[in-house]
């Protein structure tokens, strides 16, 4: 089969054969017709990322057809069409992950090749949600699954309350933002682009401000007309330690990324609002059937910010690590 297969960090990804997968009694083939990148496909390419594997194929999200099926797997499954849950071994929604937790695309093969096989453990595989083109279906998991687990399980975001969500480029941002705005919130995004804040209000934010000039969280505030109950960010770094300012009285703060490093926080600001400060992680296989009914629910449609051949999927990490994208770098095979 095509695969596009990371031989050595710190090069790129190499497009060639690979052997098909053969399957275990409890497994099943999957035909993918399209997958989508994460940040973390890039990390794994630039070496920064625990206990990567190589030769491996990345990828994490996709979508397809099951072709072929294992010797105790049901009949049923054959042809059907599926998205695969790229948290394995992580079922209930417990507080945290389980030690031996791992995600589909290192140390298991992932989907940027034309076949996958999946173990058929309960919800690894869920029906292909019937709006969605192959190409949506594929952007949807690993960044909707952050996102709804930041948003709903930890922060516990309610209709009506004022959300912010930083860095709206990001995959998991977006994710996090038309969820919000599905559930009634009343959302404001940062970017470094202007753009992509217009972007953001087209799809229902009431607005923002570029993280990138001095006095965002002030601006912001002013724009706002009143400080934020819920702030989802994934950039940590200096920038943080503003969203203490710009939190509501009992603020609940979720992070689930540190793309610019360590942050300081006033202790006393944190215990004078009483605010709460979540980590998480991806999530349980309960949150992603939770977040795929929410998806057929709410009919929500992920942005696709651009569709490349399985060939050139390599050029797409660089464009994902060029941070230009405004929704999900999605290749279709
Ligand atoms: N823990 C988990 O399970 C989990 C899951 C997914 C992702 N992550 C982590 O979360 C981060 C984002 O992942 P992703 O896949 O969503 O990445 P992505 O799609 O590549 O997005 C990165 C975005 O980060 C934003 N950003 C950069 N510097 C920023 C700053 N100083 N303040 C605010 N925003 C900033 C940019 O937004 P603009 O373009 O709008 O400026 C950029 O587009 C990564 O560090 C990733 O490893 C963790």
């Amino acid at each position: 089969m095509n695969a596009l297969v990371l031989h050595e960090v710190k090069t790129a990804p190499v497009y060639q054969n690979f052997e098909k997968p053969t399957l275990a009694s409890d497994e099943v083939l999957i035909q993918i017709k399209a997958a989508a990148l994460n940040h973390r496909d890039v990390y794994i390419t630039q070496g920064l990322y625990p206990g990567i594997v190589t030769p491996i194929i990345l990828g994490s999200d996709g979508a397809g057809v099951v072709v072929e099926i294992g010797d105790a797997i049901p009949l049923k499954w054959l042809q059907q069409e599926v998205i695969i849950n790229p948290s394995i071994g992580w079922q209930k929604n417990t507080a945290v992950q389980p030690m031996d937790y791992s995600i589909v695309g290192m140390p298991t093969q992932g989907c940027l090749a034309e076949y996958i096989k999946i173990k058929v453990a309960d919800l690894a595989l869920l029906p292909k949600p019937n709006h969605l083109t192959w190409n949506e279906a594929a952007a949807l998991p690993l960044a909707g699954l952050t996102a709804y687990r930041a948003l709903f399980t930890k922060a516990k975001v309610q209709a009506g309350e004022r959300v912010l969500i930083s860095g709206i480029g990001g995959g998991v941002a977006l994710f996090a933002c038309q969820l919000a705005i599905a559930a009634g919130a009343e959302v404001w995004v940062t970017s470094s682009s202007e753009q992509k804040i217009e972007q953001a209000i087209a799809l229902g934010a009431k607005g923002g401000a570029n993280y990138k000039e001095e006095n965002w969280h002030q601006d912001l505030l002013e724009k706002a007309e009143g400080a934020f109950d819920v702030i989802i960010d994934s950039a940590g770094g200096d920038g943080f330690r503003y969203f203490l300012d710009i939190a509501n009285m009992g603020g609940r703060i979720a992070f689930y990324g540190g793309t610019r490093g360590s942050f300081k926080v006033s202790p006393q600001k944190m215990f004078w609002k009483q605010l709460s400060l979540f980590g998480s992680t991806m999530g349980s296989s309960e949150e992603f059937a939770e977040f795929i009914d929410f998806v057929n629910k709410t009919q929500l449609k992920p942005v696709v910010d651009s569709i490349w051949k399985l060939e050139d999927a390599a050029k797409a990490f660089d464009h994902l690590d060029a941070g230009k994208q405004f929704g999900k770098v999605v290749v279709s095979m």
